[in-house]
């Protein structure tokens, strides 16, 4: 709680703690001591700085919550300045090569890595959850025929909410857990579908004999095979991406999921906000607009003009910036190194030589460096998944199935935060007050 130091408008003669900021309130002259936890100050102690009785109190203002912190989060942490992201303290570079996407899901969920039998009880969940209701299935196949499969995906996880009604009891330790492992495996299989459906092509039941990156490429592109076999090295680098995909701590969906869940609407409800947030072209959709921006550019020649034209403010260098990092995305770093392998398997793309010769004059000029400007996880990420055969569609619906566990980690979090209640932000009201309805036959 915040400390009205004086009353009166004189601090005089009241001792201070170090760990604290005291304001001056200039209209009336009084002084408040605000307690400052973890460099933060809380806002809700600035509602005590009124000037009579009657004011509502002093409020911050923040667009885009650019300075706000939301939450207490155990789960993700990123030095942005530095280009560090580790999740639950392990660092992504480490998790990246030794560990896999369902090891790497239970330790955001659980806090934790799994010991061997632990690990395999959640692998073993996971794989036995992968299918989905028959009424799934067909409630897909009445999207249009060319339905776009983020826009699927968004819609049949909302469905399934109405398939597992007893997901409302968010508070029941076991049935919560439950809707989380669904959540997991069924996730490749609904992005799955959603991309058969796109191609026209009859949708492929899971292969619970396969990893859980294998199941995904085999639910995409077996066709009259019996069993298909995922080149390993094609498998690994998918589920790398799905690692580096995994959690962000609170970006916009991660938001989005904690936002709608405060309501305590089902995790399935949450988690469709989730991926409404990510189908967006600042989120999930910059590595979509990544690609068609090096098809544009077509030549390393063009390079420069291009750059000009960023320079100018015609448009913006996608893949490039970062609302949290201001150095090297350390996630890029990774892909750039997975496109090396998979570009092994597939053969090169010669938009990868236009990436690498664009990052290379924008990390030498001014602009981009005076504005830390670095390339973020977009930027290679489109070059391998375009490399594994997928349509640009199918871009953002691959970062929402890494993503997922992280969704699930932080609204867990949220559900047994004591601290947190509905998310409702303040605003500032710029409108109109107090007028009378005019009449249509008035009106000009
Ligand atoms: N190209 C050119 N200029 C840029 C870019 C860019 N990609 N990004 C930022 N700037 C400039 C911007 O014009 C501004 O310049 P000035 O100070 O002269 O007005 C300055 O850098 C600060 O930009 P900002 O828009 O205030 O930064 P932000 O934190 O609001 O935006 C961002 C972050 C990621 C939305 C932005 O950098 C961007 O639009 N990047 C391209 C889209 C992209 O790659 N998005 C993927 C983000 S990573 C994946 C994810 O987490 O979803």
């Amino acid at each position: 709680m915040s400390t009205d130091t004086t009353g009166q408008g004189d601090a005089g003669g009241v001792a201070q703690a170090s760990n604290t900021l005291t304001i001056t309130d200039n209209r009336t002259g009084r002084q408040y001591e605000v307690p400052i936890e973890d460099e933060t100050i809380r806002s809700i102690d600035l509602r005590r700085i009124k000037v009579n009785d009657d004011d509502f109190g002093l409020m911050t203002y923040d667009p885009a919550f650019m300075n706000t912190a939301s939450c207490r989060s155990s789960i993700t942490y990123i030095d942005g300045d530095k280009g560090i992201l580790e999740y639950r303290g392990y660092p992504i570079e480490q998790l990246a090569e030794r560990s896999s996407y369902l090891e790497v899901a239970y330790l955001l969920i659980h806090g934790e890595l799994p010991t061997q039998p632990q690990l395999d009880t959640w692998t073993h969940e996971v794989t036995i959850h992968t299918f989905v209701h028959e009424n799934v299935k067909e409630f897909m196949q009445g999207f249009r025929y060319d339905a776009h499969p983020m826009g699927m995906l968004l819609a049949s996880v909302g469905a399934l909410s109405t398939f597992y009604p007893e997901a409302t009891q968010i508070k029941d330790v076991d049935l919560r857990y439950q809707q989380i492992v669904r959540l997991i495996a069924k996730m490749p299989t609904l992005a799955a579908f959603a991309y058969r459906h796109n191609r026209g092509m009859p949708y492929v039941y899971p292969d619970n004999d396969l990893s859980y990156a294998g199941n995904f490429l085999s639910m995409v592109y077996k066709i009259a095979e019996l069993k298909y076999q995922p080149d390993p090295r094609i498998e690994k680098a998918l589920d790398v991406l799905f690692i580096l995909h995994a959690d962000h701590e609170q970006n916009c969906s991660t938001s989005a999921v904690r936002s709608v869940g405060s309501s305590q609407v089902d995790p399935y409800s949450s988690v469709a906000a989730g991926i409404g947030a990510l189908y967006g072209p600042l989120h999930g959709g910059a590595n979509e607009a990544v690609l068609r921006m090096l098809r544009r550019i077509r030549t390393t020649d063009n390079i420069p003009a291009f750059v000009e034209g960023v320079k100018k403010g015609e448009e913006r260098l996608m893949g490039f910036g970062h609302r949290v990092y201001k150095n090297y995305d350390p996630r890029a770093k990774i892909i750039k190194r997975a496109a090396q392998d998979v570009f092994e398997v597939t053969g090169t793309n010669p938009l990868l030589d236009i990436a690498m010769e664009l990052e290379r004059i924008a990390l030498e000029d001014e602009y981009f460096v005076s504005r830390k400007l670095y390339p973020n996880v977009d930027f290679y990420s489109g070059l391998i998944y375009e490399a594994l055969g997928m349509p640009v569609e199918m871009f953002p619906v691959l970062f929402a199935i890494g993503r997922t566990s992280g969704w699930i980690a932080q609204w867990l979090e949220m559900i047994d935060d004591k601290e947190q209640k509905i998310a409702r932000p303040r605003q500032i009201y710029t409108g109109g007050r107090e007028r009378d309805y005019v009449p249509m036959a008035q009106r000009s």
